[in-house]
This record gives C-alpha cells, structure tokens and sequence, in this order.
C-alpha cells in the first residue's frame, strides 16, 4: 500500500524533508492517533539506519505510558522526570544522548542502547507524548537527526 524508500548517501536534511512528506502521507486525514503513532513507528523503523528501538511514550496522568513502536518490549511506565524521556517530557526539551552510560538516571530497557534521542511532542504549551529512538552505536545522534525529528513531532502534535 505504502512503498516509502531510503536513499543511501542522503544528506540528513534532505533524508528528514523525505520522512517528513512521507509520515504527512501516512497521517493525512486520518484522526485515529493510535493509528498515526504505530505508522510513524514503522516508517522511522523502515527508514532510518542504525536504531534498536523506535516509538512513542505518551503522557497520561503526570506520566509517560508506552505507545506504539518497533523493537523489544520495552519499560510501560515512566514518571516525568525520571530517565532520558522522562526528562524531555519534564522539561519540554529535545534531549540528545552520545552515551546513555553517562546520562544519569538513564533506564535501560535493552541492554543494546548505546545512544538515544527523545524528542517531546507538544500541543498547545503541554508535552502530549515523546519520540524515542535508541542506537545500538555511541554517539549516533547529532544536530541533524534531532531538528529533523522536532519537524516530525511538530506535524504529528495534531495528529496523534
Ligand atoms: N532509555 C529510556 C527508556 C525508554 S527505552 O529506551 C525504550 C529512558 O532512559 O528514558
């Protein structure tokens, strides 16, 4: 139904300009967020390279609660504040981790995870959910990957 293809040797902006138009395919239209969370899941999963995990955490109740995503089974719930999403959820900031040994408090839900990007979504003022994704590789993340992300979770704040 849906044939979405990476380009290898594309520049990342360009690379996120793609997943963006992509994921605004996949979600036009339709209103069922749970629906739009798993996609999204599912195309970064397909799309973007060396991840261990991809998907959502929403925030329900002064918490994040697991939402859709591909990889192991992972930690169902999270107190604002505590751990890398935690802590972007608490702050409403996109948090960029080189190495997740280093982050205090970080909860490692596969043992895998060497580097992590979470980024909040955020509708009207309030963090609704964040993005995670995890690396098996140190230092996996940089500038690129983390406004490219931001775009996604800016179209998706309506959305999911
Ligand atoms: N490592 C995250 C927990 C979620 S898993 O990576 C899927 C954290 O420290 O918040």
């Amino acid at each position: 139904m849906y044939d979405f293809a990476a380009n290898p040797g594309q520049a990342k902006p360009e690379f996120y300009r793609e997943l963006l138009g992509a994921a605004d395919a996949l979600t036009a239209g339709e209103p069922d967020g749970v629906a739009n969370m798993a996609n999204v899941a599912a195309l970064i999963w397909q799309l973007v390279p060396e991840l261990n995990w991809a998907g959502f955490y929403r925030a329900i109740d002064g918490e994040l609660v697991l939402g859709p995503f591909c990889g192991r089974p992972a930690c169902i719930r999270i107190p604002f504040g505590s751990g890398v999403c935690g802590t972007a959820a608490a702050t409403g900031e996109s948090q960029l981790v080189a190495d997740v040994h280093a982050f205090p408090g970080h909860i490692a839900c596969d043992a895998a995870s060497r580097s992590e990007l979470v980024v909040p979504v955020v509708r009207e003022g309030a963090v609704i959910a964040v993005i995670d994704l995890d690396s098996p590789r140190e230092g996996r993340f940089e500038a690129d990957d983390r406004a490219g992300m931001e775009a996604l979770a800016s179209l998706l704040s309506s959305r999911i």
